[in-house]
């Protein structure tokens, strides 16, 4: 049997931007839902998977593991595969800025207040869907609060998305950390609800999603 795909890339967990060396910005991402993506992938024989990965607790075991901080490290990491790729998943929370100074001595709080200048991230997602091939799946993610489908769809096009994966992120549903998440999976032709549960089984549902895209059927 010839295998389904050549590579897949999976960019998980939350990367980490340093201001000193003791301290940096980063966010809430556990990395689960990255690492189901992974274990779903390697239960239905879906591989090779390079797994690229902020700091986290979770790895999948059998993959070809990746450990990075930074969005720059991310990048370049992603870099070194795209080409052999026929699916990435950016299931990375990617620090949205980072500080402008990298402060090698850790910084004294010698006044009242201190002014740290952000600057922007790459945006690694936007930059892989400019270079996509035709025969390259892209897999992204969005957490919204307000005009969801509108702000989805717009993403799903900007960043040149084959499959959005839409998180509304309420009280009810925070997304980040928890074991549950209440996702609409959004294509280019149609929208699809899926309800709350493990992110386990959700994981389960964008592979059939990436599956159906690439014309291997459903599971
Ligand atoms: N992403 C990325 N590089 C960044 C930021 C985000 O590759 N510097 C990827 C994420 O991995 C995710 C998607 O882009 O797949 C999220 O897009 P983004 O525009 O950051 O959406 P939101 O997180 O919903 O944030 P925003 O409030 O900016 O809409």
């Amino acid at each position: 049997m010839s295998p389904l795909f050549n590579k897949i890339i999976i960019a998980s967990g939350p990367t980490l931007e340093p201001i000193d060396p003791v301290r940096f910005i980063s966010n809430r991402s556990s990395g689960k839902t990255g690492f189901h993506l992974a274990m779903e992938a390697k239960a239905r024989g879906i591989g090779p998977i390079v797994f690229i990965t902020g700091p986290t607790f979770f790895l999948p075991p059998g993959v070809e593991l990746i450990l990075v901080e930074t969005a720059q490290e991310m990048r370049a990491a992603i870099d070194g595969h795209f080409r052999q790729a026929d699916v990435v998943i950016m299931a990375a929370a990617v620090s949205d800025y980072r500080s402008r100074k990298y402060y090698p001595d850790k910084l004294k709080k010698n006044g009242e207040k201190i002014i740290l200048e952000l600057v922007k991230t790459p945006d690694i997602l936007l930059d892989l869907g400019r270079r996509k091939r035709k025969n390259q799946l892209l897999v992204g993610f969005a957490a919204e609060t307000e005009d969801i489908f509108a702000n989805a769809q717009k993403k799903l096009l900007a960043k040149n998305l084959d499959l959005l994966v839409l998180n509304e992120i309420s009280e009810g549903n925070p997304g980040f950390g928890s074991d549950e998440n209440q996702v609409y999976l959004l294509r280019r032709d149609a929208i699809k609800k899926i309800d709350k549960m493990k992110k386990s089984r959700v994981a389960a549902f964008i592979w059939d999603e990436i599956l159906d895209l690439a014309g291997h059927g459903g599971r």
